[in-house]
């Protein structure tokens, strides 16, 4: 076993979870409660925000590190990323960025990786002048505190709108506290369709550190299946199992699937895909993911506390159209850790293990002075997807990359010649 002759850490666990409990276990580490000294704790997002109130007063050691950044919400709460995203695209616009650049009809052609969206109630006016220049288009109405599909409806007339803002507890569209705020996006309305129906991805991408940004990607997303067939025609828009993928939906449809659970290997999608559609567009498609998530960290490196005793695992939600586009359409804090089938089970345990590896040094205790460059072998499923401090410095060449096992877009790496000379973050 590779964690022979290792030290017996501590750790403290929210989550009853046998994924986690079992990784723990099988490192023979010993639990202790979230008061008591411990080495590695997996906290649920509510006790992030106590381990780090001010009240409490806690000051975390050396030794000690833990899975969520105190404002992890600048990036997975859907308004605060969608804002922030914004802030980004005009600092980069004011700065001149290659990244920047426009087409001719004045749209991005790299930061345009999610639906048009606006805050309810704070953006009404700027969402009904939208919605008049397009009064056919089918808008996504969700919650901004809650997950798994809950709450979301799809509208396509502004009196559905109206009659929302009548029947919800808010009443007006003023004063609405954090727990009523919407976001409502623009619908995609061609997904890409496989056998028919509709899917999203899930990714997973551990952080270390966001100044300097390092990031990884899994290997091992998956896609979600819709279990009915996907139909765009407007009098179906209430039926969520042809519109949300999330498998807590899924999951209670008729036609659900328990062997397969309605996913799909992200290497099973490339396969199809350089098939049917072929290699280039869907290494276009992968690549463009890939740059997607790291400007989606980047927009929040800046507003977020880099506490140097966290990291994060986020589970990234990314549409693609039927023009293999694809949208950013949400980033998770605590992505699901239930396993529906057993190769689920299989992938997520080996999630957590690798993520271990990564996240603790060689020698096997947690250390916030450690300079968090792990082995290639420690890195296991994941792949470097980007490290700002190797980009910025002129180790940076293919060769390099290729050493590190860095697959990601790192910024001399990048596909567009223009942005291979001159891209730089500041
Ligand atoms: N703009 C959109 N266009 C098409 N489908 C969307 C859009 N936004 C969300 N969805 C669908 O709804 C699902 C749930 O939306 P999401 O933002 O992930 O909220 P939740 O936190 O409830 O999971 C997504 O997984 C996707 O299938
Ligand atoms: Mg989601």
């Amino acid at each position: 076993m590779a964690t022979q002759g290792q030290p017996r850490l501590k750790y403290a666990c929210d989550l009853d979870k046998s994924v986690l409990v079992n990784n723990f276990d099988r490192r023979g580490w010993i639990q202790v409660s979230p008061d008591e000294d411990w080495n590695f704790y997996w906290a649920s997002v509510q006790s992030i925000r106590n381990v780090f109130s001010v009240e409490n007063g806690y000051r975390l050691c050396d030794d000690q590190v833990i899975n969520h950044f105190p404002n992890h919400y600048e990036l997975t709460r859907k308004d605060l990323m969608v804002k922030n995203i914004k802030r980004y695209r005009k600092d980069l616009e004011r700065e001149g960025s290659p990244f920047a650049e426009k087409d001719e009809l004045g749209r991005h052609i790299h930061l345009d990786f999610f639906p048009t969206t606006f805050m309810l109630p704070a953006d009404y006016n700027l969402f009904v002048e939208e919605f008049r220049k397009n009064p056919s288009t089918t808008w996504i109405m969700k919650p901004c505190g809650k997950a798994r599909g809950i709450g979301i409806f799809l509208i396509n007339r502004l009196s559905q709108l109206k009659k929302w803002s009548r029947d919800s507890k808010t009443n007006t569209f003023t004063a609405p506290s954090a727990k009523d705020t919407y976001v409502i996006g623009k619908y995609i309305d061609n997904p890409l369709l496989i056998g028919g129906k509709k899917f999203d991805l899930r990714l997973y991408v551990l952080v270390t550190s966001f100044r300097p940004l390092k990031c990884y990607m899994l290997k091992l997303g998956f896609c979600r299946f819709c279990t009915v067939k996907y139909n765009a025609d407007v009098t179906d828009l209430d039926n969520m199992f042809v519109h949300l993928t999330n498998v807590s939906i899924q999951k209670h449809g008729a036609e659900y699937n328990a062997v397969h659970g309605g996913k799909w290997t992200v290497a099973n999608l490339r396969l199809f895909l350089e098939g049917t559609r072929g290699k280039e567009v869907t290494d276009k498609l992968f690549d463009e993911m890939n740059w997607m998530t790291v400007h989606s960290l980047k927009a929040v490196s800046n507003v977020m506390a880099n506490d140097r005793h966290c990291f994060e695992c986020y589970g990234y939600d990314i549409l693609i159209d039927d023009n293999l586009k694809p949208y950013l359409i949400e980033v998770n804090a605590s992505p699901s850790l239930t396993s529906t089938t057993s190769s689920d089970r299989i992938m997520k345990y080996n999630l957590i293990s690798d993520l271990i590896n990564i996240v603790i040094p060689p020698e096997g205790t947690p250390d916030v002075r450690w300079n968090k460059t792990p082995s290639k072998e420690a890195m296991g499923n994941f792949d470097l997807l980007y490290d700002e401090e190797l980009a910025q410095s002129d180790l940076l060449n293919q060769d390099a990359r290729s050493k590190l096992g860095m697959t990601g877009p790192g910024l001399r790496g990048a596909r567009d010649p223009k942005l291979q000379s001159k891209a730089t973050w500041k």
